[in-house]
């Protein structure tokens, strides 16, 4: 049975790829960072332990759980937990955007490089980072969150790089829009840190709080969460595992409107979503 640890399993795709994973036969080191909701996922059968991508003590804490509940032996590494700070660049703190950081960068880049030592010794592990389309494209009001995820994508690309020949294997997961709390969590993050009524943008956070507080799917295309197990298990179990895997009918048409678009027209394209 092959241990694998996952950030973020209090929802979305790192409850549903944990769900299925475990399902089969894998022992799913389930984390979250707050304390009810590892209690509910220890209730479903998981092994679950706190891990706050914030907190450096929280993350050594949770890796030598891990290790020890895994035999010391950890296959796989999902790093899932994040969220999306909206809002403008010119609308963000210093604080905002090193919050935004902490979580979805630091935090993650933390945790990998307690895991690879041991995956290093064994000589055989899987890492797959739940980056995103804004990893390899821009769309307005989400600067914070584009950046951090651009940012984990050149990290991840240079990892890969550096770890080929070791029989670790580093993989990019790029959702497109994905049914999960990311806008709640979102539509927090903006009331928590943007002045919304002072902002020069002021008008143009309609849609934004329009397309956070909609019921139902925010964009065409629109997959659950389930559908990001299939790559993930192709990521984990294939020998020769892709380096990135699109989810969603946008993430590959994002990608290929990159590839052979001249940036203005990009630019243009971009600009029309909300
Ligand atoms: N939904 C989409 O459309 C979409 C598209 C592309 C990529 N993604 C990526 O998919 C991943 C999962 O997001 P989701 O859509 O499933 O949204 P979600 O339901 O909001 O799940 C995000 C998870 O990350 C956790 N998290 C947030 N801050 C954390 C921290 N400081 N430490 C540890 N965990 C933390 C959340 O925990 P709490 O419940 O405690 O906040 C939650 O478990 C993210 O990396 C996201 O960027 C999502």
């Amino acid at each position: 049975m092959k241990s694998i640890l996952i950030t973020g399993c209090s929802s979305g795709i790192g409850r549903a790829v944990a769900m299925g994973l475990k399902s089969r036969g894998y022992q799913v080191l389930a984390t979250a960072r707050r304390e009810e909701d590892v209690r509910q996922l220890s209730e479903l059968g998981f092994q679950s332990h706190m891990l706050d991508l914030r907190q450096p003590s929280s993350i050594a804490t949770a890796v030598d759980w891990g290790m020890n509940v895994s035999n010391g032996r950890i296959y796989g590494l999902f790093n899932n937990g994040a969220y999306g700070q909206p809002g403008a660049v010119e609308d963000l703190t210093r604080d905002c955007l090193r919050e935004q950081f902490e979580t979805n960068l630091f935090g993650t880049h933390d945790l990998t490089t307690r895991l690879i030592p041991q995956m290093r010794q064994h000589n055989e592990g899987r890492i797959i980072q739940n980056s995103s389309l804004l990893g390899f494209v821009s769309l307005r009001f989400r600067g914070a969150y584009n950046a951090s995820k651009h940012a984990l994508e050149g990290l991840t690309d240079t990892m890969r790089l550096e770890l080929k020949g070791t029989g670790i294997h580093v993989s990019i997961l790029e959702p497109g829009p994905i049914t999960s709390n990311f806008r709640k969590n979102a539509l927090a993050a903006l009331e928590r840190n943007i002045d919304v009524d002072k902002s020069f943008f002021a008008a143009g956070y309609k849609a934004t709080l329009a397309r956070l507080t909609k019921e139902g799917p925010a964009a065409p295309g629109t997959l659950p969460a389930e559908a990001c197990l299939a790559p993930l298990l192709h990521a984990l179990e294939s020998t020769n595992p892709k380096l990135r895997y699109r989810v969603t009918w946008p993430s590959n048409f994002f990608a290929v409107m990159k590839r052979i678009l001249p940036g203005r027209t990009l630019d243009s394209l971009l600009s029309r979503v909300e």
